[in-house]
């Protein structure tokens, strides 16, 4: 019976070490919603017609993160938006540079300090964009310059008509005030509105 008793808590064991050494190499994914209570996640984005903010309300929903808005201290126009007119305000910042990455054009943020200070109480830190001209706007380099990301796992998702991620996070990464500590995971472009479903899906494949 003793034996019996010591064969089944052996068994025991050796499934909960199964298990633990599975999730650490990754083969299990954590569902999203248990990732709500570990880290703190505050979740940035940029949006101008609702695509970008609806996927990051859908961040925030999982994750129980809080969510900022990031706010041009001159908000963006549909007339400031008609990539079609060359005299138009995206124009310019496009043409100011060969890429936004190389451009001084920095769009000031006007809520800059409170999502400094969330930032700065945060452990994971989504950012939102929408995709223009292939990168990220110019006004997400003046949040990546401007806010301390060293540390923190940073999480880029952005939203378009049909370009991809491309190189548009890794632009960011590259401008980033970051160190060897930040863990700037590879992001997902999730193109329209998308569902929680597939939001949910993504969240829980990333390793934090
Ligand atoms: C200035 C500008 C440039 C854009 N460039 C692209 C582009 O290169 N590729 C693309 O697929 N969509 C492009 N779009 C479309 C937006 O990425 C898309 O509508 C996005 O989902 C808008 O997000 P928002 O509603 O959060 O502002 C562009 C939109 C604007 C305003």
């Amino acid at each position: 019976m003793k034996e019996l008793k010591l064969k089944g808590s052996s068994v025991l064991s050796c499934l909960i070490a199964a298990v633990l050494i599975a999730a650490a190499v990754g083969a299990i994914s954590v569902p999203a919603q248990a990732k709500a209570k570990k880290k703190n996640v505050v979740v940035l984005y940029f949006s101008n017609t609702g695509t970008t903010k609806s996927v990051a309300k859908k961040i925030e929903k999982t994750t129980k993160g809080k969510l900022i808005e990031i706010k041009a201290k001159e908000p963006y126009t549909e007339e400031d938006l008609d990539w079609g007119d060359e005299n138009s305000r995206v124009t310019k910042e496009h043409e100011s540079a060969a890429s936004p990455a190389k451009s001084t054009v920095r769009p000031e943020i006007k809520n800059l300090g409170a999502i400094k200070k969330a930032v700065k109480k945060a452990d994971v830190v989504y950012i939102g964009y929408p995709i223009w001209w292939g990168e990220a706007p110019h006004i997400m380099y003046t949040l990546v310059e401007n806010i301390d990301l060293k540390k923190k796992t940073v999480i880029p998702f952005c939203t378009s008509m049909s370009s991809g991620l491309g190189s548009s996070a890794k632009h960011l990464e590259q401008n980033a005030v970051i160190s060897s500590k930040t863990k700037w995971l590879k992001g997902r472009n999730f193109y329209d509105e998308s569902t929680q479903k597939k939001v949910d899906n993504w969240i829980g494949t990333l390793k934090y």
